[in-house]
């Protein structure tokens, strides 16, 4: 499974990649608004330090045609491999058709149901994108939604694979890991979730005092 950053701020994305081993970055409008500067300035910035890492990146426009210029803006500022996120709606289903043809990846995005991820998937998108917690927060089942899903892509033969999208907790993440989805974006207060652990901190705790009873205080394998 692939671990990508929902983050458009260099210095959690920097910390991330440092401590996770981390595989791209994703971004919306929202997440881009919250840095308040250019959205190509951020990109770039954020391009330049993944390198050749996945960075996804969505449109804005409502229109199909408009959302297809605007894939060619971002391809041409950011790199051809740039993922260009479109909203799976009739209009979006238009662009990814068209985009996909024309050799772009696409990720389909705003994914809330099965049928949505289908239409996706047989217009050309490498990856559909369903939002887990706000389909939980509709009364559905966000976890059941994305694994049906990735059952429909491996029915049909797609080559399509899930991205989910909107997690608040880890087990939404690790159940869909354990799944064997695609690839999981996750915002940095999630994906320190995963690793964070109180049992992990006393049982270290207890090996340093163990072991400083043994050789004194500060000492490790180093210099004992
Ligand atoms: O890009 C879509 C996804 O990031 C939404 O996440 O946490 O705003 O529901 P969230």
């Amino acid at each position: 499974m692939k671990l990508i950053i929902d983050n458009a701020n260099i210095d959690n994305i920097r910390s991330m990649y440092e401590f996770f081993p981390m595989d791209g970055v994703t971004c919306n409008p929202t997440i881009l608004a919250k840095e308040k500067r250019n959205p190509y300035d951020v990109l770039k910035e954020i391009r330049d330090f993944i390198e050749d890492g996945e960075l996804h990146v969505q449109v804005v426009s409502e229109d199909s045609d408009t959302m297809v210029e605007e894939a060619y803006r971002i391809s041409k500022e950011l790199g051809k491999d740039t993922y260009i996120k479109i909203p799976t709606n009739k209009e979006g289903l238009r662009a990814i058709r068209s985009l996909a043809a024309s050799g772009f990846h696409v990720t389909a995005t705003a994914i809330y149901t099965q049928m949505q991820a289908f239409l996706a998937a047989k217009a050309g998108a490498s990856y559909v994108a369903p939002y887990i917690n706000r389909i939980d927060n509709l009364g559905s089942d966000g976890v059941r939604t994305a694994r049906e899903i990735h059952d429909m892509f491996r029915n049909y033969g797609f080559q399509t694979e899930v991205l989910a999208a909107s997690f608040k907790n880890s087990r939404q993440v690790i159940t869909l890991c354990e799944y064997g989805i695609g690839a999981t974006t996750i915002s940095p207060d999630v994906l320190e979730l995963l690793i964070k652990n109180d049992s992990v901190v006393a049982a270290l705790h207890t090996f340093r005092d163990d072991f400083e009873k043994l050789c004194g205080k500060g000492k490790t394998m180093l210099d004992c």
